[in-house]
């Protein structure tokens, strides 16, 4: 274990610059350095680092923190091993304590099959490029596939010989022990070579380190499995792992949307062409896990499946359980006989990915689609298609984007929105009673008591959600404005919380519903253009008596902060109003702005309605609309992750 001190000595000598400037090329610019974000696709600089606060801020997305939530994210590090990379950065010496025996046994023994794993994974390696079996059978079979040298270098293919005792008497000649080599599956309990004869695919855990392997066999034999993998371990949990992961997590973050294929060529193939946000679940169907690893890069996720009735199953199963984890499922469907790795020889990759633009679909509209089809008018067959459509329904964590759903599935069913909602609630009132029940039978008494207020927010109706006027969001960023719109939201920036406001919500003041919140808007916008910083007295002495009124009734009610928390908006991350300027302007300003994209949407529809179906004006607003819903389903996640 790392002593305290240790980490206090990183955290004081680490210069954010230094830490950053491993990763970014950053230029001067007055006090701060400037650089493109590394963690969003953007072309004009938006990101800062600023030396005297020691922190780096991304404007653009948002992103900020110290020189260790830097290495955290950049390199998908945990805590301590993002404190080892910046020790190692400055000779930090750092300072060991004292472990229990017991820990130290662990410990000992988890670095020993990170060893061995390491070792191995050389030796497949040394197999394929350096024995003639290795050339003539695995580099023979790479290269006829078409992988270039530098792919299979980069994701650490190899060779496993046609020999039982290959790696276990090399194990032994280098000093390994057996019982490592058992524990990890690359020796059978009898002292055999568990790969033989194998093209080999190393499996990289999030820091790139060698944690599994899997064989794809040579030749062809039926009455052997073509891929074989290595058994679970104290490092290796398959659940918890995606192939390619760690190849792929920086451009995940930038593209902000992750392709998931099947196989372990597929990955290859598509990174190999250039794509590189490209995972694949290797053969199971997908874990929540999994989803979790996902959703720290990005919250939308591509499916490819191949164009059979088995991969179209397949995008059936386990997904009520994906759609669970609030994250945005988009099917692609292969053309017939092909998977992504023979597609995209087939067609290279702009045509590749022109094809997952043109083909996407959003896998709750496909799903009732599809089973729309099977019943051809069937009214008993609807009936019961209700039934399964209402389940996955449920599932969907996030009650806005479930209402949006609602709402789509009932155009497409032609069954009334009021029956999808009731039958869905029915639904999610089971289940939260059922998780009640069990927690009360496991004498959790404070649980309990939050799941019965989560019974009270969940089953409401959450068209009325949506239905509700604006005004409570427009009195909020209204408040903060106020009261805080003399703050910094960013010093360095010389960027007031007004002028934050003001940028973000220029585009929809034209939508406000209370005329008054509005106003105070204007003035402050005046104001900031005169050069003014628009304070507390700016508002309590204006010359207009509605703003002075507003200012009072705002700022001065005693009770507001309360009722914020009480909403269950903000949750134990929440600081003292007065230190919350930043988020909470944040937070007001997304959540007034996805009000707002509801009111254009809802704006655009009429507009399509006054159209002539498939005239060209129809189908511009018919883009935009799908567009906004884009937007609106982005924006929704996004404010779930706040609201959580
Ligand atoms: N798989 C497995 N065990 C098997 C078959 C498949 O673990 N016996 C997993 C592997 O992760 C494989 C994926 O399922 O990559 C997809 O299987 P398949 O389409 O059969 O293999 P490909 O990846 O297409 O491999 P190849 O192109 O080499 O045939
Ligand atoms: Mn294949």
């Amino acid at each position: 274990m790392i002593s305290k001190r240790s980490i206090e000595r990183v955290f004081e000598t680490a210069k954010v610059e230094d830490v950053v400037g491993n990763f970014v090329s950053l230029k001067r610019r007055g006090v701060n350095f400037i650089g493109l974000c590394p963690f969003h696709n953007e072309k004009t600089p938006s990101f800062t680092v600023s030396p005297s606060k020691n922190i780096f801020k991304c404007f653009g997305c948002g992103k900020g923190g110290n020189s260790v939530n830097f290495v955290m994210e950049h390199e998908g590090y945990s805590y301590i091993e993002a404190i080892k990379f910046i020790a190692q950065m400055y000779n930090i010496e750092l300072e060991e304590i004292q472990m229990s025996d017991e820990q130290k046994e662990t410990q000992e023994k988890r670095d020993s099959l990170f060893v061995v794993n390491e070792w191995a994974k050389k030796r497949f390696s040394d197999n394929l490029f350096k024995t003639q079996q290795g050339t003539n059978i695995g580099l023979a079979y790479f290269k006829e596939r078409g992988f270039r040298e530098s792919i299979i270098k980069k994701f650490d293919l190899g060779f496993a010989i046609d020999d039982s005792k290959d790696l276990t008497n090399a194990a032994a000649r280098d000093g390994f022990k057996a019982e490592f080599l058992k524990e990890l599956g690359l020796i059978s309990k009898n002292d055999y070579d568990f790969f033989r004869n194998r093209v080999m695919f190393t499996i990289h855990n999030l820091t790139g380190k060698a944690i599994g392997f899997a064989g794809r066999i040579m030749g062809n034999n039926p009455k052997l499995p073509k891929y074989i993998n290595s058994p679970e371990s104290e490092i290796y949990n398959k659940r918890k792992i995606l192939y390619g992961l760690y190849f792929a997590k920086n451009e995940i973050r930038k593209l902000d949307y992750c392709i998931l294929v099947e196989g372990y060529t597929d990955v290859l193939s598509l990174f190999q062409a250039g794509i590189e946000n490209v995972v694949a679940s290797s053969g199971t169907s997908l874990t929540s896990d999994q989803v979790r690893l996902i959703k720290r890069y990005t919250n939308t996720i591509k499916i490819l499946y191949d164009g059979d009735a088995a991969g179209i199953n397949a995008a059936m199963r386990g997904m009520d359980l994906i759609l669970a984890e609030n994250i945005m499922v988009k099917l692609v469907i292969l053309p017939e006989n092909h998977d992504p790795d023979s597609f995209m020889k087939e067609v290279g990759p702009s045509e590749f990915l022109k094809f997952i633009e043109e083909n996407e679909k959003d896998f709750i509209l496909y799903k009732t689609q599809l089973l729309l089809k099977e019943t051809s008018g069937d009214p008993v067959k609807r009936a019961y298609i209700l039934k399964d459509i209402v389940a996955t329904l449920a599932k969907v964590g996030d009650p806005l984007i479930r209402s949006m759903y609602v709402k789509e599935c009932s155009n497409l069913l032609d069954i009334d929105e009021k029956i999808i909602v009731s039958e869905t609630n029915k639904i999610i009132k089971k289940e939260i009673r059922d998780k009640a029940y069990k927690r009360q039978r496991e004498n959790i008494s404070d649980a309990s008591m939050e799941v019965v207020d989560e019974v009270g927010k969940r089953s409401a109706p959450s068209q009325s959600l949506l239905a509700r006027s604006d005004e409570y969001q427009e009195r909020a960023v209204t408040k903060v404005l106020m009261e805080k719109g003399h703050l910094y939201f960013d010093e360095e920036e010389q960027l007031l919380v007004a002028d934050f406001i003001i940028m973000n919500i220029m585009d929809t003041l034209s939508y406000f519903e209370n005329k008054a919140y509005k106003r105070v808007i204007e003035l402050t916008i005046k104001e900031r253009e005169r050069g003014n910083i628009p304070d507390q007295l700016f508002y309590s002495n204006n010359d207009d008596s509605e703003v002075r009124k507003m200012y009072v009734e705002l700022v001065m009610n005693p009770y507001d902060y309360a009722d914020w928390s009480s909403r269950g908006m903000e949750l134990q991350t929440q600081k003292p109003p007065e230190k919350n300027q930043v988020e909470e302007t944040k937070q007001a300003v997304m959540r007034l702005n996805y009000k707002k994209l509801n009111k254009i949407i809802k704006e655009n529809n009429k507009k399509m309605s006054e159209q002539e179906t498939n005239s060209e004006e129809f189908i511009m607003l018919m883009r935009l609309h799908q567009k906004l819903l884009e937007e609106k389903k982005k924006m929704a996640l996004q404010l779930s992750i706040v609201i959580q």
